[in-house]
């Protein structure tokens, strides 16, 4: 029996989209392609609030990760860390070649727009990498002070990851002033994993052009050429581009602002069930992320019986990440979840509970 997908990514995935994946195949370089293409990056386009370019590679996040680094990073990067994936995009930037330093905080902490500062105000950087929601402890950096910051550094690229938070708030990239923003869709977007999306800004394809090194499959510069025909430069994941397609009519059919207010109500909920049960939260507010909820083990629950059990009953958990696996455990309310979903979960996490000590 498949079992109902309760961890923060991939998440469950709406019927409708899977049918859109099973549209009959189309050549990537005929006119359906094209249509398909110009049709999803304009979708892309409103949603982001974003007049930058909007490629897709076909790739997980980490690939685009990766890619923007090998394009963006000239002299010096520094990598901002706060919890799995942001010190893991610092080791792939270092063996990318690339010059750079960490700035690391304590996993739980954000990243404020004062340790921004202090990083950049140095003039070592040319470029930075931040983590929007860090999805390995449930926190989400303040971006639009972080922004106002990076808008005294007009020489840095910024490269902002926005893998488990896309779509659930309100990321107006242009506004921001993100010269590369990218996401994955298996988290906040519900589509099955194979996808990632990234933006450009002038700023940006402007430093790609002077950056040795750029490989071919994540060249910023090959992309560019062939979204100017609405197209990618490799065989790109054409079921999972329907998926999106169907996705974006799905979203503004909800309507954005509805969808970020359905993510916060499904927030408020997970955490208010977090209190009462006597957990605590491993983020403190007003930091704790939109899109899941990661919670301190404080009962010393016995989370890999507690998982099993679960399995049992046909649902997925969490049981933490990383070096925090076991003393936290991670929550998602994302996607198309919706509250009612959760309030089923949570109902027979209870009824689990009821069933073990501590
Ligand atoms: C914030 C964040 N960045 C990057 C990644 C890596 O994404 P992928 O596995 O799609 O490469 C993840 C995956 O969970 C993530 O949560």
């Amino acid at each position: 029996m498949a079992k109902k997908l309760f961890i923060p990514g991939p998440v469950e995935v709406h019927p409708d989209i899977l049918q859109a994946m099973a549209t009959p195949m189309i050549g990537h370089r005929m006119p359906e392609y094209a249509d398909l293409h110009g049709r999803v990056t304009a979708g892309l386009k409103r949603l982001l609030a974003t007049e930058s370019r909007v490629f897709l590679a076909t790739s997980s996040a980490f690939g685009v990760m990766e890619g923007a680094v090998r394009n963006l990073v000239g002299s010096r990067c520094v990598n901002f860390c706060n919890g799995a994936f942001s010190d893991k995009w610092h080791d792939v930037t270092k063996r990318c070649g690339k010059e750079a330093d960490a700035v690391k905080v304590e996993w739980g902490e954000p990243i404020t727009a004062e340790v921004v500062d202090r990083a950049l105000a140095t003039g070592k950087y040319d470029s930075m990498t931040l983590i929007h929601n860090e999805t390995s402890t449930g926190v989400m950096s303040p971006l639009p002070e972080i922004a106002a910051v990076l808008r005294k550094y007009p020489e840095v690229v910024s490269i902002i990851d926005t893998v488990s938070s896309m779509s659930a708030l309100s990321i107006p990239v242009d506004e921001l002033g993100i010269d590369c923003c990218i996401f994955g869709v298996q988290k906040a977007f519900a589509l099955p994993p194979g996808l990632a999306v990234f933006t450009a800004s002038e700023k940006a394809l402007s430093r790609a052009r002077t950056v040795e090194g750029r490989g071919y499959y994540f060249d910023f510069v090959e992309f560019e050429t062939n979204d100017a025909k609405n197209n990618t430069p490799s065989t790109p994941c054409i079921s999972l581009i329907y998926a999106l397609d169907r996705q974006l009519g799905r979203m503004f059919g909800e309507g954005v602002e509805q969808r970020w207010a359905r993510h916060r109500e499904m927030a408020s909920f997970v955490r208010g069930w977090v209190a009462e049960r006597g957990y605590g939260f491993f983020a403190a507010e007003p930091y704790r992320s939109v899109t899941l909820t990661c919670a301190v083990n404080s009962r010393g629950t016995d989370l890999a019986a507690l998982k099993k059990m679960l399995a049992e009953r046909g649902y997925a958990f969490d049981d933490g990440y990383g070096k925090i696996k076991g003393k936290t455990f991670r929550i998602p309310h994302m996607g198309d979840m919706r509250r009612q979903d959760l309030e089923e979960f949570l109902a027979v996490v209870d009824d689990c509970l009821g069933g073990l000590p501590g």
